[in-house]
């Protein structure tokens, strides 16, 4: 099964970050710890700041890929192109959050990415994604 873990802006700087909101866990740490205990998942992971870099790496997995895994951080809120490229793809695409954005400004209480996607996970940590992980399993 191939899965992809597919980041947004800031989310680079996990561990360093808000440490109160996002947790003191690099993204790298994380990552290697679920590569080793999902061995049988060919998991990939993409970072990117910019927007085009993230609909171009939907593009080119969206449809060959199993699952997306995707947390578009501060362009959920804003991207209608990043929410038009998860509705283009044939990949299903679970949206998640590390933080509960729905317990934060009302700002972050819409997404454009949620009305195309699988499912949504939110508020769980790190532990989002690894959610993500299990319900395409
Ligand atoms: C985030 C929530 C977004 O509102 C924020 O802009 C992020 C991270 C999260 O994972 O909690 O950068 O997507």
């Amino acid at each position: 099964m191939k899965i992809i873990i597919i980041n947004g802006p800031n989310l680079n700087l996990l561990g360093k970050r808000e440490p109160d909101v996002y947790g003191s866990t690099t993204f790298e740490t994380f990552y290697n710890e679920l590569k080793t205990k999902y061995p049988n998942i060919a998991l990939s992971y993409f970072q990117s700041n910019i927007e085009g870099e993230l609909i171009d790496k939907i593009q080119e997995v969206g449809f060959s890929y199993d699952g997306i895994i995707l947390n578009a951080a501060a362009y959920t809120h804003t991207s209608i192109g990043i929410g038009d490229a998860v509705k283009a793809i044939a990949t299903p695409v679970i949206e998640v959050h590390i933080s509960n954005t729905f317990s934060r400004e009302t700002f972050r209480h819409q997404s454009f990415i949620s009305p195309n996607t699988k499912g949504i996970i939110i508020g769980f940590g790190l532990k989002s994604y690894e959610l993500a992980l299990q319900s395409f399993l």
